[in-house]
């Protein structure tokens, strides 16, 4: 495993290498992150795996601060998974280069996370997009979980004609139903357990919804999550995966969007 920190020694070492499998991550590796980088070695090219908590995401400074890091148990993780690039940049590393493209925000970017958090995806398509940039891989790994940053990156590359295929992976849960995530480290037992109880009840309403559209409203689920121990919600939609739009019949394919906050750390996932 090589580990890069300068992206003159990173672009020098990959200048041959004709594939590159790309997984970007924040770091606080879980089984997610495991499972994007099996897959991203499934497809046989070299894999690269970036370590960056990039601060233009974060909307608060107090939640950038609180981020979990452990880069010492990441290290181990990637070393053990036979990683062969690892690239760990230093804000001035990855920000110091002028970029050929501009990035590009579709308009669903103002939906769900945009409301809330705003210049988020905007934080988040420009680092990703210097990496793309900057390693020009073949291919690149996002979580489904984060449906909506995996999609506004898709557009942005289409808008762009970056040539790099971006493969969706599916949502990883531990035991409890829960997804996996770097910020469920902030959760203490309770916390977890109210998290397993919300994802077990969307489960069971997302039966229902398929059953009966027409027969359920966002203020009643609303107010059970709330009595299920949920601090605040930030949102909660009913979308068609296709139209980006509530569903008309029970055939459409549909996910339920949910942000929620237990105490301060707000959860994302969709159903
Ligand atoms: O999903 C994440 O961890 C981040 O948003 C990403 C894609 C690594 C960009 O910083």
């Amino acid at each position: 495993m090589k580990i890069f920190k300068s992206k003159h020694k990173l672009k020098k070492e990959i200048s041959n290498i004709k594939n590159i499998s790309f997984v970007p991550t924040m770091g606080g590796l879980h089984k997610g992150h495991i499972s994007l980088i099996k897959k991203s070695q499934s497809f046989g090219a070299k894999t690269l795996v970036s370590i960056f908590v990039n601060p233009k995401q974060f909307n608060e400074k107090k939640d950038f601060l609180n981020y979990p890091r452990n880069l010492k148990k990441d290290l181990k993780i990637l070393k053990y998974l036979n990683t062969d690039l690892v690239y760990i940049p230093h804000l001035k590393d990855i920000f110091s280069f002028k970029v050929k493209n501009k990035i590009f925000l579709d308009k669903f970017s103002k939906k769900l996370c945009g409301r809330s958090r705003e210049g988020h995806f905007k934080g988040v398509l420009n680092i990703v997009n210097r990496f793309l940039e900057l390693i020009k891989p073949r291919y690149i790994f996002l979580g489904i979980k984060d449906f909506q940053q995996s999609y506004l990156i898709n557009k942005h590359i289409l808008k762009t004609k970056i040539k790099t295929k971006v493969i969706n992976c599916k949502t990883i849960r531990e035991k409890n139903g829960v997804a996996c995530s770097t910020r469920n480290n902030n959760l203490n037992l309770h916390q977890y357990k109210i998290a397993s109880n919300v994802i077990k009840y969307l489960k069971n309403k997302k039966r229902m919804i398929k059953k009966n559209l027409y027969n359920f409203r966002l203020a009643d689920i609303k107010k059970d999550l709330i009595k299920l121990g949920v601090s605040k919600i930030d949102y909660i939609e009913v979308y068609n995966l296709k139209t980006l739009k509530k569903p008309k019949h029970t055939r459409e394919k549909f996910r339920i969007f949910i942000a929620f906050y237990l105490n301060k750390t707000r959860l994302i996932d969709n159903i």
